[in-house]
């Protein structure tokens, strides 16, 4: 027989939670005990020993998801290990009756395909949220997926990445697009800040770093120095960028219209092609008689449209490094630069970074899960990390 729990149980674990935890409106820092006190250190024993057990028992209670909900790929971890989502991020709806009908990549696959009642949304563009009821019924999708694999009485408590230069109004909506999709708790960090730790820095070591994301929708970056941010900038030009520009080349150079699904395949086609005298076969329609047409393109012709956007994006990253103080400079170029997101394996990226910045440029096998990971390093270690973790409300 399956046992349930009593509403007073529930209410008092979700208040343990409530306070345990952060609320819409306290940063999750301890920020009650001045450090080095005497005074205080029974009490911090007592805190800490409060929270060790509450930490026990709301696991028992609660799952912790991990949400990097990108502007095209959602990745979700559950109890700081298990990926539950790593797919478009994109729904496809009903016209007539708003609902939902399939989601992720399932959806993507529709893309251009989709009969007259039906479309393709992007819930996150540029990194914010742009449709709140389609965010908030993918989110509510993921919760239900962490709930199905644990269940749990409580809602979760979810940690979720929030590009660098939000603004306060697009924190809210994400804010309230989890509530509604039933996160118990909620609690934000940077995610230049969680790409370093996903990336196994240590953070707080007495110099700077500098992290660049060439994402979906965005690109950006963050400077650090002992484990603060010094700055950080969203630029609004990345991955998919790069597919608009492609599309628009081809038009206006060779005359054909491709679809945005072809213009995808081709452009990783040709980013995962070492050999730049590979062929390639574009399919699409003729802009002059409107009838099927291919033409033959070589890997570096396609990379060679591609370049005028490489080069907006290190121009736009090398100001921002060049506003820094000079010995912040000088730090970044002796440590080197890391380079993550999708958009970064866009040939020619690294290559002019390195030769605009005058130093290394770091880059990693699967760099759009970066900021995914560092989320669930800090949830596995939540004591280590929890400066980091703020309330969405005390995020800036
Ligand atoms: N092999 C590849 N070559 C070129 N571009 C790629 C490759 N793989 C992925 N991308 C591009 O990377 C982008 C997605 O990167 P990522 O998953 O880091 O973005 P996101 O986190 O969803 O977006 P954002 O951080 O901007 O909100 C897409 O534009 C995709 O086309
Ligand atoms: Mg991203």
């Amino acid at each position: 027989m399956k046992k349930t729990i009593p509403q007073e149980k529930i209410d008092f674990l979700e208040d343990s939670i409530q306070n345990f935890f952060v609320n819409e409106s306290t940063p999750l820092t301890d920020t009650s005990f001045p450090h080095n006190s005497n005074t205080h250190s029974y009490q911090k024993e007592q805190m800490h020993s409060k929270k060790t057990w509450l930490e026990t028992f709301i696991a028992r209670f609660s799952n912790t998801i991990a949400i990097d909900f990108g502007s095209t790929k959602t990745l979700a971890f559950l109890n700081g290990s298990e990926c539950i989502m790593k797919e478009t991020s994109t729904a496809t709806i009903n016209n007539d009756t708003k609902q939902i009908i399939s989601i992720g990549n399932e959806s993507k696959r529709m893309t251009g395909r989709t009969p007259l009642n039906l479309s393709v949304i992007e819930p996150i563009k540029r990194g914010v949220l742009a449709d709140f009821s389609i965010a908030e019924q993918m989110l509510a999708h993921i919760l239900r997926q962490a709930n199905i694999l644990s269940p749990k009485y409580i809602g979760p408590f979810v940690i979720a990445s929030v590009p660098p230069a939000i603004r306060s109004i697009e924190l809210q909506a994400y804010h309230d697009a989890l509530i509604s999709a039933g996160a118990r708790n909620i609690a934000c960090v940077h995610s230049g800040i969680a790409a370093l730790i996903g990336l196994g820095v240590d953070i707080w070591a007495p110099h700077s770093y500098c992290v660049i994301d060439i994402g979906g929708g965005i690109t950006s970056s963050v400077i650090t120095s002992g484990g603060e941010i010094l700055q950080q900038i969203s630029i609004p030009k990345a991955g998919n960028d790069f597919n608009v520009l492609l599309q628009k080349s081809l038009r206006d150079k060779y005359a054909i219209l491709i679809g945005s699904r072809t213009v995808e395949d081709l452009k990783i086609a040709v980013m995962q092609e070492h050999s730049q005298t590979k062929r390639f076969i574009v399919r699409g329609k003729s802009t002059e008689t409107g009838l099927p047409l291919e033409i033959d393109m070589r890997a570096h012709e396609v990379q060679k449209l591609l370049y005028p956007l490489v080069k907006e994006i290190v121009r736009d990253i090398a100001q921002f490094i060049n506003t820094a103080p000079a010995e912040v400079q000088a730090d970044i170029q002796e440590q080197a630069v890391f380079l993550i997101g999708g958009g970064s394996h866009v040939a020619g990226i690294k290559k002019l970074l390195e030769l605009t910045l005058h130093t290394e440029i770091v880059t990693v096998d699967h760099p759009s899960t970066i900021v995914a990971q560092g989320l669930t390093r800090i949830l596995q270690d939540p004591e280590r990390y929890k400066e980091y973790v703020s309330a969405p409300s005390t995020i800036s």
